[in-house]
């Protein structure tokens, strides 16, 4: 059996931080969206846990979320186990897409179904919450409010292929989610309330516009990314839009009005040599590419 996952990004539409907890987190508030940027994640039986970035060598063990969420899944459930898990990366790593997290939950899903042990949702949820604050988000996929520090996911109904588009500079921090959280100071932080209020517009069917987006990391972002500024005002130049971050960024997006909207503004950035993408708004967190020997399934 060999299972394939097309395992999508995700834009924050909004994210407000509210303040800094006493266990070392922030409390957050987002409206997050996956969109159809994506990894790929083959999943197939094997003696040991192996983990593969395809095109290059062996990822770190330690350092790849994968491998990690193998091996946790496989002691919570009695292991040892193994697993062949190869990935072909295509989201920009580090970048406030989400590529670690939706490559960590689709690797929950399908090892829980590769090796038949059938944890459910909920206990799905609390080993994804223990790898990484956004994890829980990526079960599911598609629109959402987080809250809490970002494992409390409220779904929502998923955008209708809203385009967006993605200009998403290159950055060399290790470490950088800690480090932008760590750079934020008491002005950046703001109630929930715009959040919410755009929550409450998705959740009546109806279009966000960009007086809706706000991002929390913005002025941390500009002060910590060397360049980003000179790339943001460029691309809101050429695009003749306002672009907001995404997660603690550095990937910038802006509202495109349609596909041929998108594109054509992804061709603008591309001029400014900055990786540059035109995506849509998908309903799910992953799509099974190809599952040989049982059905396909798009939930845990
Ligand atoms: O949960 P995750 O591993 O993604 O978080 C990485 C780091 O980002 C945390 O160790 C913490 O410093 C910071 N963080 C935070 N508040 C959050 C999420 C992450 O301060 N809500």
């Amino acid at each position: 059996m060999r299972m394939r996952y097309r395992c999508y990004a995700k834009v924050n539409l909004t994210l407000e931080v509210l303040g800094k907890r006493g266990d070392g987190y922030h409390d957050l508030a987002s409206l997050v969206h996956t969109v159809d940027l994506a990894d790929e994640l083959s999943v197939e039986p094997a003696d040991r846990l192996q983990s593969v970035l395809e095109q290059t060598s062996e990822i770190d063990p330690e350092a790849n979320l994968v491998a990690r969420a193998a091996a946790r899944l496989a002691s919570e459930t009695g292991g040892p186990r193994g697993a062949r898990l190869s990935l072909v990366k295509r989201i920009p790593v580090a970048a406030g897409l989400g590529g670690g997290s939706t490559d960590a939950a689709a690797t929950l899903v399908a090892l829980n179904r590769l090796w038949r042990v059938r944890l459910g949702l909920g206990a799905l949820r609390g080993l994804a919450a223990e790898l990484g604050s956004d994890i829980p988000f990526f079960l599911r996929g598609g629109a959402a409010l987080m809250r809490g520090r970002g494992d409390e996911v409220q779904a929502l109904p998923a955008l209708k292929g809203q385009w967006l588009v993605l200009a998403v500079p290159r950055h060399a921090f290790a470490d950088k989610t800690r480090r932008l959280y760590a750079a934020l100071e008491t002005g950046d932080f703001s109630s929930a309330e715009r959040t919410l209020r755009a929550a409450q517009r998705v959740q009546r069917g109806q279009a966000l516009d960009e007086a809706d987006l706000v991002n929390a990391f913005e002025r941390a972002a500009r002060a910590v990314f060397p360049g980003l500024s000179e790339v943001w005002a460029a691309a809101e130049q050429v695009c003749g839009r306002r672009f907001f971050l995404s997660g603690a960024g550095p990937a910038l997006f802006g509202l495109a009005r349609d596909r041929a909207d998108a594109h054509q503004q992804r061709s603008k950035l591309a001029e400014l040599k900055v990786a540059a993408y035109a995506v849509r708004t998908v309903a799910h967190a992953r799509r099974s590419i190809s599952f040989a020997g049982d059905r396909p399934i798009e939930y845990p």
